[in-house]
């Protein structure tokens, strides 16, 4: 680090979002259907009925995102790339069209200085492969690994920074284990065999990158601390099982090779973990791990809360969030500083971070002020730089989100962004934790309030 600087040299400033959140056009230029068009059209699946039909028009708007982005001074933006406009059956014919709107986005962060880091999977399935089983069928590492390939041989070294998935433990407890998210399964059956296939297709993008691409991949997890909400043994237990659910399943078996324990007991008969075979082709070196943080849990034994029997208390005097999350900032730091010691010292970016608090559907005049979403960056930044001076490798960190966006089954009324989305109008306004963000990639970090303070 050079002596005034919060962060070192180099360190990666930017912000994320994903496809089916703000692209809208989901079916223009020969894209094909994916899972989430389908499951916003699913009556009451989705808050007001909102889908990803519009969004924020960035299939549209791009560059104008992209002079945004500049004119905030990101280094780095992370987006996603979606499988069905890249093959709209999800497998076999390509559509050109569809690689080419990606070209010309990379194209123009490039230009205006900006890394791109790309995305393969962001929960936006095809909709055919999710008429064959989705994420449960066992071919789906291997239309994984040639969707990838396809990708990489159109984008790669124009994009140098790549992700196999984007949190597969959503996938297959939101989408699988409890319906809330597409395709809205609720089977307990369906989740262990879709964790199964999500890492098996981490393993195989990976190895179809290190056949040919030059650049870097890795894979992003969102990661929750759990801390006891008492010493009752019964606790303690609910502690270690919420961890191995959430936080070990997927490190462990893409990292360590090893199931975590526990894990199979959560699933009881309903467990179809990886055979000795799968688990060998699961483990493979990433050159990067993805942390997306945006909150912890204080647990404690619920056994009506199938099959985790993970419980919740609610920290009452903590500020929550508009999603019910308690902004906790050294959560942060106790998840950088754990996947080190667990993990060793594998490169961390922090990929996703951020909160929905309240913005109104119109941005007011001169200035939208979101003093709470700034104080959120502002700690969690402190937590960073701590983790960072303790000794974990961390290269860099991307605000959720770059836009107000469809904020999944909650629709647009969770507003994420740095920059309010007028969706009536598709008028972008940076609100003041755009600003804040701003003053912090200028100073790289000087100007984050001093630990303690
Ligand atoms: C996801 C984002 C989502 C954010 C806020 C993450 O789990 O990757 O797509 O919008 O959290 O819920």
């Amino acid at each position: 680090m050079t002596e005034n600087a919060a962060f070192p040299d180099g360190f990666l400033w930017g912000a994320a979002t994903s496809a089916y959140q703000i692209e809208g056009s989901p079916l223009a230029d020969g894209a094909g259907p994916s899972n989430w068009h389908r499951f916003t059209r699913i009556p009451g699946k989705v808050r007001d009925g909102d889908t990803g039909d519009v969004a924020c028009d960035h299939y549209n708007r791009y560059a104008e995102d992209v002079a945004l982005m500049k004119s905030l001074g990101l280094g780095a933006y992370r987006f996603s790339i979606s499988w069905s406009r890249v093959m709209p059956e999800g497998r076999g014919a390509v559509n050109q069209k569809g690689l080419d709107f990606y070209r010309r986005l990379v194209d123009a962060l490039r230009e205006a200085g900006i890394r791109p880091m790309a995305t393969l999977y962001h929960w936006d399935l095809p909709a055919a492969l999710d008429d064959r089983g989705g994420w449960t069928n066992p071919d789906v590492a291997g239309w994984f690994a040639d969707y990838a390939r396809t990708c990489f041989r159109a984008l790669d070294g124009a994009v140098d920074l790549w992700t196999t998935l984007n949190e597969p433990w959503v996938v297959s407890d939101g989408g699988y284990l409890h319906g809330v998210l597409a395709p809205g399964h609720d089977s307990p059956f369906e989740a262990p065999r879709a964790s199964k296939n999500l890492l098996l297709a981490h393993a195989a993008g990976v190895a179809a990158y290190r056949a040919e691409g030059k650049g870097q991949i890795g894979l992003v997890v969102n990661l929750e601390p759990k801390y006891p909400a008492s010493e009752r043994p019964e606790d303690l237990s609910a502690v270690a099982r919420a961890d191995a659910y959430m936080n070990r399943q997927y490190l462990d078996q893409a990292l360590l090779g090893k199931v975590p324990e526990g894990l199979a007991e959560i699933f009881g008969e309903a467990w179809e973990g990886p055979t000795d075979a799968e688990l060998a082709a699961m483990k493979t070196p990433v050159d990067y791990i993805g942390v997306n943080y945006y909150t912890r849990a204080v647990v404690h034994d619920d056994p009506r809360s199938f099959p985790v029997m993970e419980g919740r208390a609610l920290q009452r005097n903590a500020t929550h969030t508009e999603t019910g999350w308690e902004v906790y900032p050294d959560g942060l730091y106790d998840v950088l500083t754990w996947v080190r010691r667990r993990y060793g010292n594998v490169p961390l970016y922090v990929t996703e971070n951020g909160a929905a608090f309240y913005d109104p559907p119109v941005a007011p005049e001169p200035l939208l002020h979101d003093p709470l979403r700034v104080a959120y960056l502002d700690a969690h930044l402190g937590a960073v730089r701590r983790a960072i001076a303790d000794g974990v490798d961390v290269r860099g960190y991307f605000a959720w989100s770059l836009l107000d966006n469809l904020e999944w089954a909650h629709g647009f009324r969770k507003r994420f962004g740095i920059v309010h989305v007028d969706f009536a109008t598709q008028k972008r306004t940076p609100k003041a934790s755009a600003r804040f963000y701003a003053e912090v990639i200028r100073t790289n970090g000087a100007c984050l309030r001093p630990a303690g303070s």
